[in-house]
């Protein structure tokens, strides 16, 4: 029986809490949050679970093997290091740190300590991102032509971190799991309109290698909740829409053929394709269930996370080139060490 520890019982905190206590092979034997408050609610809850308002008491008790961190992004790194040269396996909510080279860190001793380390990247473990993954690899959708995403609603403001590094972050996880490709280079822009404050509203694309591009339009300000995913491809094209309740994945057999014209060969004709849609069956079960138990898997037989460190370093250098990018009003800024996967 593995013993889980969670760092922070804010607003993410729970879910991960309530995910492992139902995951078998696991219990939730520790949680800690700076504020006492959070505590009352964990031991309401969950009685016979240790707490402390100190990280570093569930980070010394020997009885506590693994350390989930779900608090803000500016403290992940910390947190993470001392689980990890305590001896601990640990699981990071997104983003995985605010700098690459932490998170580089972090990869490091945990390969020297061979020990589990894995981000939290939630959307990965859901049916329809799997689904998605599935219909781009097998060829289903042909060649990739772009992901489009929007992701906006009236959210609540981070300190911390701005709008990409909160919201855009799914994206980026998304793609990265789907696309099995990492952009080439990335442009963003942005604005606060709040002073002092993160920016609210952002913009990004990325360029990849061939004909693919992406873009994720991110923004806490919107009078409506929209979470709508587009992937295009040359045989087919997915809707994604995650406020859906069933059907939250549409294939549509539509696209484009490209012909010279019989008359003039420099002229080109655009055929038309308009085939069926289908909504595909899509698993069920909480995406933090999958995850929780996953995470378990990994720790027992020693084995990488299909969201390891390696996954949430690749996602934090694309979100620090996107700062970088928005810092010069949407200057391309080059990546290197972009490859295929
Ligand atoms: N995967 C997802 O879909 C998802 C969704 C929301 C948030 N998150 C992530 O979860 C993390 C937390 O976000 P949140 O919205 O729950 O924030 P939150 O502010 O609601 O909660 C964070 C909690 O951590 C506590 N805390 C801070 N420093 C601490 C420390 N050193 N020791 C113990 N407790 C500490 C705070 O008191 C607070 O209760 C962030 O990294 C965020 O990006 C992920």
């Amino acid at each position: 029986m593995i013993t889980i520890g969670v760092i922070g019982y804010g607003y993410w905190g729970p879910n991960l809490v309530r995910n492992f206590a139902e995951t078998s092979g696991v219990r939730v034997g520790f949680v800690t949050d700076l504020r006492a408050e959070r505590l009352k609610a964990v031991s309401a809850r969950y009685p016979s679970v240790k707490t402390s308002t100190s990280a570093a008491d569930l980070i010394a008790d020997p009885a506590v093997d693994a350390v989930v961190v779900a608090t803000p992004v500016s403290t992940h790194f910390e947190l993470a290091m001392a689980a990890l040269r305590a001896g601990k396996h640990v699981l990071v909510e997104k983003p995985l740190t605010a700098r690459s080279v932490d998170a580089e860190q972090l990869i490091e001793e945990a390969q020297r300590r061979r020990l589990v380390l894995m981000v939290d990247h939630t959307f990965v473990y859901t049916g329809a991102v799997m689904k998605m993954r599935e219909l781009a690899r097998d060829g289903t959708l042909g060649d990739i032509y772009y992901y489009d995403s929007v992701r906006i609603n009236l959210g609540l403001f981070q300190h911390d971190v701005d709008v990409l590094w909160d919201l855009a972050v799914h994206d980026l996880s998304i793609m990265d799991d789907v696309l099995g490709q990492e952009p080439v280079a990335v442009s963003a822009t942005g604005l606060s309109h709040v002073k002092g404050e993160p920016e609210n509203i952002a913009y990004m694309t990325m360029f990849f290698e061939g004909q693919l591009i992406a873009h994720v339009h991110a923004n806490w300000l919107a009078p409506v909740k929209v979470r709508r995913t587009l992937l295009g491809g040359s045989k087919r094209m997915i809707v994604f829409d995650d406020l859906e309740a069933s059907e939250k994945i549409k294939v549509y057999d539509k696209g484009i053929s490209v012909n010279p014209s019989a008359e003039n060969v420099y002229q080109m004709m655009v055929g038309y394709r308009t085939g069926d849609m289908w909504a595909p069956q899509l698993a069920v079960r909480e995406a933090l269930a999958t995850e929780a138990a996953h995470f378990v898997e990994c720790i027992t037989a020693s084995t990488a996370p299909r969201t390891d460190g390696q996954a949430g370093l690749r996602v934090v250098r694309l979100l620090e080139a996107a700062s970088a990018s928005m810092a010069e009003r949407g200057k391309l800024v080059q990546l290197s060490g972009a490859a295929t996967r």
